[in-house]
């Protein structure tokens, strides 16, 4: 398994956020930039260079958003009680190391190669990685009071391997645990620029051995995860994952009607 190039274009697109996007800022994360290793001038160019095409805008607006609205899921959670922050496809995901975690022990989830790509460019950069364990993906997770953030990952995998991943964490995690992903909305929920960002993104993801699998409108996946005992606490899309006031600016970042966020709690 090669490093997954979704994971650096994804990362890219946070690191560009500091440095393309006016304000308001929807997330801050000033660790990306050096989480990109070697290929941080490379990757940043696109975004000086081309900001304002749709593609890398959108690219923007859906990585910032989905973390913001998941980082702000795990700080209510970890206030409510002792937990656990697993992210699964954790890519180069930086919340470890930038969230304000005392005590939460950490897990990222992810094939090899990216997280040995990982692991150099936080050393490289002198980031303490204390408290985070690095597991694989086969990985069984004990029972413990959990949040799993799944981000950029589900539009990767196959109906049944969403599916067979969401019973898995429901037979193995805490009652209470939490679960946020995005999911890619089927075609006709859909706004133009969210199918055109499709066709382009899809196609790019499935020349570097990453095609996309399946899509999820809020219904189904509510249903879904009903069957193995989640119940479904939000679903917001790209414009309402974030305060009202992130899309009052002047730059090219717009809400795409793209993907949905889902967030969901394990049945007691
Ligand atoms: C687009 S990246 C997203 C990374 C990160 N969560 C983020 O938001 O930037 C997708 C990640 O999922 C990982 N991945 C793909 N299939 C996976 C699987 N079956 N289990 C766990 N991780 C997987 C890839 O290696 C890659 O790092």
């Amino acid at each position: 398994m090669q490093t997954s190039e979704t994971a650096f274009l994804a990362t890219a697109a946070r690191a560009a956020h500091l440095l393309v996007d006016g304000p308001p800022r929807i997330l801050d994360d000033h660790l990306a930039t050096a989480l990109l290793g070697p290929r941080a001038g490379e990757l940043l160019a696109y975004h000086r260079q081309h900001g304002d095409h749709p593609i890398l805008a959108g690219a923007r607006a859906q990585t910032v958003v989905r973390s913001a609205f998941a980082e702000a899921a795990l700080a209510e959670f970890v206030h409510r009680g002792p937990s656990r922050y697993v992210l699964l496809g954790a890519g180069l995901d930086s919340s470890p190391y930038r969230l304000d975690l005392p005590g939460v022990p950490i897990v990222e989830i992810d094939h090899p190669a990216t997280q040995s790509a990982k692991r150099a460019a936080l050393a490289a950069a002198g980031i303490d990685t204390s408290g985070v364990t690095f597991a694989p993906v086969d990985l069984s997770l004990p029972s413990q009071r959990s949040f799993v953030s799944w981000l950029g990952v589900v539009m990767y995998l196959s109906p049944a391997e969403v599916e067979r991943k969401v019973a898995d964490l429901a037979a193995t995690l805490a009652p209470g645990s939490e679960l946020v992903f995005d999911h890619v909305l089927p075609p006709p929920l859909r706004d133009a620029a969210g199918n055109d960002y499709a066709a382009q993104v899809s196609a790019v993801a499935a020349a570097g051995g990453e095609p996309w699998r399946s899509t999820w409108s809020p219904t189904d996946a509510a249903a879904m995860l009903s069957r193995h005992g989640w119940q479904v606490l939000a679903q917001p899309s790209t414009r309402t994952a974030v305060p009202a006031a992130m899309w009052e600016r002047t730059d090219a970042l717009r809400p795409l009607e793209l993907a949905a966020l889902t967030h969901a709690r394990l049945a007691a």
